[in-house]
């Protein structure tokens, strides 16, 4: 290969539409595409679209070296799936799996070979748009899914026609954006990075993820894209990576707004050294690299191990031996298969903050129903991230119809009341008439999706526009009520929670939106969903999540001298791992395996199993999530106050009872210290064991460490 030829393996253009400022047209595509000066598309998908795209490179390029083509595929491609956030709270990993299955088979079918996915951006920033994108506030839930997603996408051959790599995104911190603002700085201590934000791409790549994109964001003071400290002494050195590491949409560029680079040169430099491999959109390496290379400022020996990660990607994905897609193969369309997995997903995602005097399950043989609100007719529900873009036009089905399908004997009033965003009340009326004419009524509410994902930080998280004064005049009516909140994110709801006799979080649900939310509101699927997130009382609140550090002072309300807000009760409006169900349970104290560890203590190497009973003590079959917490009395550096170690989801049968078994390693019961070269420790003393239904479950147990 000639330098040039090395340098475009390491270039990625976007295809027909933008996720970044700027793109260069499809024109300029084809061109390095013949020239053999592109390795990569991005935002490019279409049996013969790609396989137009994929001839310029295989047959009139001197080396004929095939094109890997991406997408965002995030949470479905034509079948779109609960959004990430949503699916965490399923607490049921096969979820994710399932998801990534469908989609690699749509996508792949579809001449896409890569995806951008799974992001595992852990966050205590609910203002942040992208917390929709991840799988909320913990490194463990987090782990789980970003493993089972990428062994869903990527089974255990990445040529099978079925099958995409995945990328582990945003490597890393990216979650930690001040003030939840998108792209923002992130300082971090070592030990933070370590337990917060790492572990979830760790257990990535021990799922064999293929590649990493680097983030946006400053890690103490330098960009993700520029620092050698993750990209290399972590990523490649410490776990042994050596699949690829690609930029974010001008990551490369942004190092010189972000102050470390004088100019592109500079900025491609500091990205090939830190470890970036491709770079996204951004033209510097390809512009630069001979220059470098001539001047003794990038190393060949860096250079060609970068173009050997793509070509080995390449070959791993087959693309040599069958560079087009059967453009008579192409999925077309969103199978019916595909479709009970979407809804089956939602349902199991959906979380009942709430249910009061039994509003719900509402009965099927209920007289009249009033659906109101402005999302009961939308099919504005597929979430952040519908990629490729044409997958609306297979939009989410409504609440409303779906209603109508769920109870055919009943009268279904509709009013709108307000609209998504603005000031607008005069539909009110209309709506509370249709409220106070049924016997019950399904609200429905919350953020439309452009609300969150990228680029797309809030400052206030309370409904947008009127929605809040229509659920005030809906409680005003006094008649029965539940609401179904659609949201890509925490909301503060605390400004009409009383009045709201039941409140069912539906995130955004995806395609099947309309019968995922029928399926809990008529008890077909028994709610058993958990929040992966805190949901803050108010905005002034955040940073608020269950795994925080004491301070010296914990929260005492009758001492003055204690940590806390004078205007607001302490914690969460509802905590990490909350949601009910239908019925109740109970779980016992947790029981730890006995012998020589319960006589004398856990030794680095050994495993103890933590056993719980949990019954059904309602009249109702229904799923429990049984949450193992772990806290380390005492510590070299202080530990949270909780860290959830395990997690089970259960159906269980009125009266039935099981016995849930974990198995803890001594490892799960350590952390990584300060020391930048990576210290893990676990040390002599107590640790609590907390197990039950939420992240303050009281049952406990107590283990020593020896
Ligand atoms: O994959 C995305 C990333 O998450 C944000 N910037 C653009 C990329 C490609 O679309």
């Amino acid at each position: 290969m000639t330098l040039e030829e090395k340098l475009g393996q390491l270039q990625q253009l976007p295809w027909a539409y933008d996720t970044g400022p700027g793109g260069p047209g499809t024109k300029a595509v084809e061109d390095a595409a013949r020239a053999g000066r592109l390795g990569s598309v991005l935002s490019i998908y279409g049996a013969r679209t790609c396989n137009a795209l994929q001839k310029l490179a295989v047959e009139e390029s001197r080396l004929g070296i095939p094109l890997l083509f991406g997408l965002d595929v995030i949470h479905g491609f034509w079948t779109t799936f609960p959004i990430p956030l949503a699916q965490a709270a399923s607490f049921d990993p096969q979820v994710a799996v399932r998801d990534a299955e469908v989609s690699a088979r749509e996508a792949r079918s579809n001449g896409v070979h890569w995806t951008f996915a799974p992001m595992m951006d852990v966050t205590h920033e609910p203002r942040w748009g992208r917390i929709a994108e991840g799988n909320g506030e913990d490194p463990y839930l987090t782990a789980a899914f970003a493993a089972a997603k990428v062994r869903g996408y990527q089974g255990d051959r990445l040529s099978a026609a079925d099958r995409i790599a995945a990328c582990a995104k945003h490597f890393v911190a990216y979650g930690g954006a001040e003030g939840g603002r998108d792209y923002n700085t992130v300082d971090v201590s070592e030990s933070r990075l370590r337990n917060l934000y790492l572990p979830p791409f760790k257990a990535a790549t021990d799922a064999g993820v293929a590649t990493v994109m680097a983030s946006f964001n400053l890690i103490g003071g330098v960009p993700a894209h520029a620092d050698p400290h993750t990209l290399t002494d972590i990523l490649r050195r410490a776990w042994g990576f050596d699949g690829m590491v690609v930029s974010d949409w001008n990551g490369v560029q942004e190092l010189i707004p972000h102050g470390v680079a004088e100019d592109g040169a500079d900025a491609a430099r500091l990205a090939l050294t830190a470890g970036v491999d491709m770079e996204m959109t951004s033209t510097n390496l390809v512009t630069h690299g001979k220059r470098l290379l001539r001047e003794g400022r990038i190393g060949r020996r860096r250079l060609d191990e970068a173009v050997a990660r793509v070509l080995r990607l390449k070959f791993a994905l087959g693309l040599f031996a069958h560079p087009y897609v059967d453009e008579g193969a192409a999925i077309g369309e969103p199978s019916a298969q595909a479709r009970a997995a979407a809804r089956a997903a939602a349902s199991r995602s959906m979380v009942l903050l709430k249910n009061d005097k039994g509003v719900l399950p509402l009965r099927g043989s209920v007289g009249s129903i009033a659906v109101v609100g402005p999302f009961g007719d939308s099919t504005d529900l597929l979430g952040t991230w519908v990629m490729p873009p044409a997958a609306r036009k297979f939009p989410a089905g409504t609440v409303l119809d779906a209603v109508r399908q769920a109870a055919p004997g009943s009268t279904v009033r509709h009013a709108r009341g307000v609209d998504p965003q603005g000031d607008d009340t005069s539909g009110i009326p209309a709506a509370v008439a249709a409220a106070r004419a049924c016997d019950v009524t399904v609200v429905v509410v919350g953020e439309p999706p452009a609300l969150s994902g990228e680029a797309a930080a809030r400052s206030d998280l309370g409904l947008p526009g009127a929605q809040e004064r229509l659920v005030a005049a809906i409680a005003d009516t006094g008649r029965p009520f539940a609401v179904v909140l659609v949201n890509g994110r925490p909301l503060t709801v605390g400004s009409w929670l009383e009045r709201a006799p039941a409140v069912l979080v539906a995130w955004h649900p995806g395609i099947e939106a309309g019968h995922a939310v029928a399926d809990v509101l008529f008890g077909t699927v028994a709610p058993g969903g958990k929040l992966p997130v805190s949901f803050p009382r108010s905005v002034g609140q955040i940073p608020i999540h269950y795994n925080h550090e004491n301070t010296g002072r914990p929260y005492d309300p009758d001492d003055k001298y204690t940590s806390k807000y004078l205007d607001l009760p302490d914690g969460p409006q509802f905590p990490f791992g909350h949601g009910l169900s239908y019925t109740t349970f109970r779980t016992d104290a947790p029981r730890l395996s006995t012998g020589r560890i319960a006589a004398s203590g856990l030794r680095a190497g050994d495993t103890v199993e933590v056993t719980a009973t949990v019954t059904n003590t309602g009249s109702r079959t229904g799923d429990e999530v049984v949450q193992l917490y772990v806290h380390d009395r005492a510590a070299s550096i202080a530990q949270p106050v909780r860290r959830l170690r395990g997690f089970q989801r259960v159906t269980l049968a009125p009266g039935a009872s099981r016995t849930v078994r974990f198995r803890l390693a001594a490892e799960d019961l350590g952390f990584w210290t300060n020391d930048p070269r990576g210290e893990f420790r676990l040390e002599p003393g107590a640790i609590d064991l907390y197990v039950g239904g939420s992240s303050t479950a009281e049952g406990r147990a107590t283990l020593t460490v020896t």
